[in-house]
């Protein structure tokens, strides 16, 4: 069966979503809705779906799932509503802007016997999968220590509208966080607690984005935009996490682990593909090129693919975990175990003490090759 998605939210993110859903037999996209109803009707003209009011799209009664595609502020609202109307809900990351609403997300969830999904789905490629299939096979030992670094100057040069990403819920931990720390959690298992500093470098960011109707103006920054994390994972693993917008220029790797027998490198978790690379014991660096897996090869951006971009993946392998009755993987408790971690950081790094994360989660099971061939089996490449 496939199901019938309600998109809300249709700005900078919705496109890919839509462009890959027709490689996903588990889904289809019925309706979009916006609270700017111009960027509703652009979708649906560009796509080939119906525009609808938010309430309209909420209340249909042949829609499963909606996608929650709003800026984080507007995550809870939309997230809540749609599964008080009775529908699942695959969310954006973060799951929430704050903890105690992605707790509610999980709770009311839980209450009505219906599924919350969340990005990042990114650990679904082939990359974060390839990489923990070494993990579990032993190649590099018992991971002990590593290091996660997702460092730039800001969001001010390129986002239309960056004023999101300077408010509560935004900052560098709350909006790529996410893509690192599920990598983690899924390479290595739930965190036990944080310790942090953090600081503000510029109180303001000028928008300089072409084209964009606010560039020039000031957006004044109410979030922590360099953070250093240190994570405690239950495994005994020890990372360190840099997570800033105030770097101009650097030389870290997005993702090191270091096991008792070799050295892993993860590629840039915002994507789906990318290389592996292992060293065991005082051995070389040994590349593996993970292109040829599904969810691996580059197809982003369109005119001249240099990544490898699947999301929706996580949507769809909802869709089919819902119709097969099994869990599905990018799931609510990881998504708020990873929003805990979040704001324990957060937290730790404003009261400078070490923070317990309190909501745990399981470690998702693996996606095969096989089982991940089967997602677009019939589906448009
Ligand atoms: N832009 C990216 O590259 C990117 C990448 C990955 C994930 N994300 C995530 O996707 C989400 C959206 O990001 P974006 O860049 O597309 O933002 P955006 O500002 O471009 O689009 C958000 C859209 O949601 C609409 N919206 C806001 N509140 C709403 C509400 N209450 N009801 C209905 N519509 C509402 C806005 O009008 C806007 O059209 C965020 O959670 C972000 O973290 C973005």
């Amino acid at each position: 069966m496939t199901l019938r998605i309600g998109l809300v939210g249709c700005g900078n993110i919705s496109d890919i979503y839509l462009i890959n859903a027709p490689r996903f037999p588990a889904v289809r996209f019925v309706a979009c809705a916006d609270l700017k109803p111009e960027a509703a009707r652009r979708q649906a003209e560009t796509y080939g779906i119906e525009a609808v009011g938010v309430s309209e799209l909420l209340a249909r009664g042949d829609i499963d799932v909606v996608l929650n595609l709003t800026i984080p502020a507007a995550h809870a609202e939309i997230s809540l509503a749609a599964l008080e109307s009775g529908k699942h809900v695959y969310s954006e990351k973060p799951l929430a802007s704050t903890l105690a609403d992605g707790i509610a997300i999980v709770e009311a969830a839980r209450a009505r016997d219906l599924r919350v999904g969340s990005a990042p789905d990114t650990v679904l490629g082939a990359a974060i999968q390839a990489a923990r299939q070494q993990i579990d096979a032993g190649t590099i030992g018992r991971p002990v220590l590593g290091t996660g670094a997702v460092l730039s100057h800001g969001m001010e040069h390129w986002h239309p509208d960056p004023t999101f990403f300077f408010k509560p819920g935004g900052g560098p931990v709350f909006d790529m966080g996410p893509y690192y720390l599920s990598a983690l959690v899924n390479l290595l298992g739930p965190v036990r607690s944080v310790q942090a500093t953090g600081q503000i470098a510029f109180e303001t960011r000028r928008v300089t984005t072409p084209h964009s109707p606010i560039r020039g103006r000031d957006i004044p920054v109410e979030v922590l935009t360099s953070v250093q994390a240190l994570l405690s994972f239950e495994s005994g693993a020890e990372i360190t996490f840099l997570a800033s917008w105030d770097v101009w220029r650097h030389g870290l790797r997005p993702l090191e682990i270091h096991g008792t027998e070799g050295s892993m490198r993860v590629p840039d978790p915002n994507w789906f593909g990318g290389d592996i690379e292992i060293a065991i014991g005082q051995g070389d660096w040994e590349t593996s090129d993970t292109s040829d897996r599904t969810f691996g090869g580059a197809n982003w951006p369109q005119a001249e693919p240099r990544f490898a971009n699947y999301r929706g993946l996580g949507l769809a392998e909802m869709a089919s975990a819902i119709e097969a009755g099994r869990p599905h993987r990018a799931n609510g408790d990881v998504a708020l175990h990873v929003l805990a971690v979040v704001d324990g950081v957060i937290e730790a790094a404003t009261t400078r003490k070490s923070v317990t994360i309190a909501q745990r989660c399981e470690r998702p099971e693996p996606l095969g090759e096989a089982e991940a061939a089967r997602l677009v089996e019939g589906g448009r490449r």
